[in-house]
């Protein structure tokens, strides 16, 4: 047995010889394509909901800073991505990357961590989601009680509310969808791409000319003495809310191995698609806290609202409609990845087989999908965006911080590996990448801390009562030692 099996560790070459990474994906994607991949996967609850909230609540007009600090980090990030993606082309991602690298126990953790980025992700979208289909509804007469289009205990007039009702119906209707296995088409994506940046460019050059640069000053409100409250801390803060609207580049990762040329696509897909959302992000955020005063902007459609200040009837209602449909497609992709991350784990024994189920018909993990879905849709009910926000953006930093440790470990166990995409200059860009996501993680308040530490433990409790008794790997290896 080697000495990768005794640490439970897989290795790169059994990771590919096994067959996970199989499939022979034609190699058609050029820099253009990949680059408007991640701009559909990245532009979501991020920018249209939680720039308003993290504005108001944290930095003020800061908050353009904060757009910033967060780009810069994901580009670290993002060029580690691209070397494990074409390194171990395989579904699971960053999972998968931890279990050839720091073995089942990290991967197991990693896993339990994506969770969050997954399942509460496209929760917390489809809370932003209902902001916005409530919204619009009102506009055309149709007017959902507040009391069932909140989490219970939101402040609304005479009383607090119950539950969120459209958030829910979101995450039924696309999960009966990927349940019965529809496919985004590559074309389907691209018309979404194509809607969710004209919406957001059209935001930014409408706004633009309505912009009272009165509301930008100071651009850094004073601190008001607490930690994250305005100030310095308060965009460092805004950073950790607003590092959600970047989540999803990493999924352009995964196109790795079809890429037509990978040294060099990757990079500009991922940086470019990078680039892109954060000057838009930073444009947007401008506008927002040019046309609303800060303060204001603590609302569920808080585009909308910077919209009214623009004036035009039917560009709110095109606003709006662009809105939701980009937070349709973020749902959809990240309630699908959800379900292929679950299939791969129950794959390894770490989960029971219940999510690797496929049904004959559709070829869609289809019991995991309507487990989730009822799992997201129940959450989307009862939390309020901003402690969800708060707690996918923590969590994803944490997987983050383990690709970039996994890039440097890896360099050194399987130097002979053949890596269509290097990152430059290791270790400093993987430490980079780590040091940034710490910072953004430290600027989360403590609540959001002890989540993370709440659900990890209740991660461990799951492995060593159940993933590590039924882990495949584990089995193999115990078979191997009896005679
Ligand atoms: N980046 C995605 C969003 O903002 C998750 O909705």
């Amino acid at each position: 047995m080697d000495s990768s099996g005794l640490m439970g560790r897989k290795s790169v070459d059994d990771i590919l010889e096994s067959g996970e990474g199989e499939q022979q994906l034609s190699k058609s994607l050029g820099a253009l394509s990949i680059t408007a991949m991640g701009i559909g996967a990245i532009i979501g609850a991020g920018i249209f909901v939680l720039t308003g909230t993290a504005a108001a609540q944290y930095a003020g007009p800061g908050i353009m800073l904060s757009f910033v600090l967060g780009g810069i980090a994901c580009a670290f990030v993002g060029l580690c991505y691209s070397e494990m993606a074409a390194l171990i082309p395989v579904a699971g991602s960053s999972y998968t990357y931890t279990y050839a690298t720091l073995g089942e126990f990290f991967a197991w953790l990693i896993g339990w961590d994506l969770i969050l980025e997954y399942a509460m992700g496209a929760a917390t979208v489809a809370v932003g989601w209902s902001g916005y289909v409530t919204s619009l509804l009102k506009d055309v007469g149709i007017v959902i009680p507040a009391r069932f289009a909140h989490a219970p205990g939101t402040p609304i007039e005479g009383g607090t509310a119950l539950f969120n009702l459209p958030a829910v119906v979101i995450v039924a209707l696309i999960t009966i969808l990927l349940m019965r296995g529809t496919k985004e088409s590559a074309r389907f994506n691209n018309i979404m791409v194509a809607v969710k940046l004209t919406v957001v460019v059209a935001f930014i050059a409408l706004g633009w000319g309505h912009v009272d640069t009165a509301h930008w000053s100071p651009l850094i409100p004073p601190n008001d003495g607490t930690f994250g409250h305005y100030g310095y801390s308060g965009i460092l803060r805004g950073a950790g809310v607003v590092f959600f609207a970047f989540i999803g580049f990493d999924a352009v990762s995964t196109a790795a191995q079809e890429a037509r040329k990978p040294q060099k696509d990757m990079p500009i897909g991922i940086l470019g698609s990078l680039a892109v959302c954060t000057i838009l992000y930073v444009l947007v955020a401008a506008v927002l806290t040019g046309l609303v005063p800060y303060k204001d902007l603590n609302v569920p459609d808080p585009i909308a609202k910077g919209v009214d200040v623009i004036g035009i009837g039917w560009f709110a209602l095109l606003i709006k409609l662009g809105a939701i449909t980009g937070l349709t497609t973020v749902i959809l992709v990240l309630l699908y990845g959800q379900s292929r991350i679950f299939f791969t784990m129950a794959n390894d024994g770490l989960l029971p087989k219940l999510f690797s189920q496929v049904h004959p018909t559709y070829q869609t993990p289809y019991r995991s999908q309507a487990l989730i879905g009822i799992l997201v849709a129940l959450v989307a009910a009862l939390v309020p965006i901003n402690i969800l926000g708060e707690m996918v953006s923590i969590g994803t930093l944490a997987a983050f911080i383990l690709v970039c440790g996994a890039v440097i470990y890896l360099r050194r166990t399987d130097r002979h590996m053949k890596r269509p995409f290097r990152v430059p200059a290791v270790p400093v860009v993987p430490i980079l990448g780590i040091l940034f996501c710490l910072l953004l993680m430290a600027g989360l308040p403590l609540d959001t801390w002890l989540r993370l530490v709440i659900w990890m433990a209740i991660g461990l409790v799951v492995y060593f009562f159940y993933g590590r008794r039924h882990s495949v790997l584990r089995r193999k290896e115990r078979n191997a030692v009896t005679p």
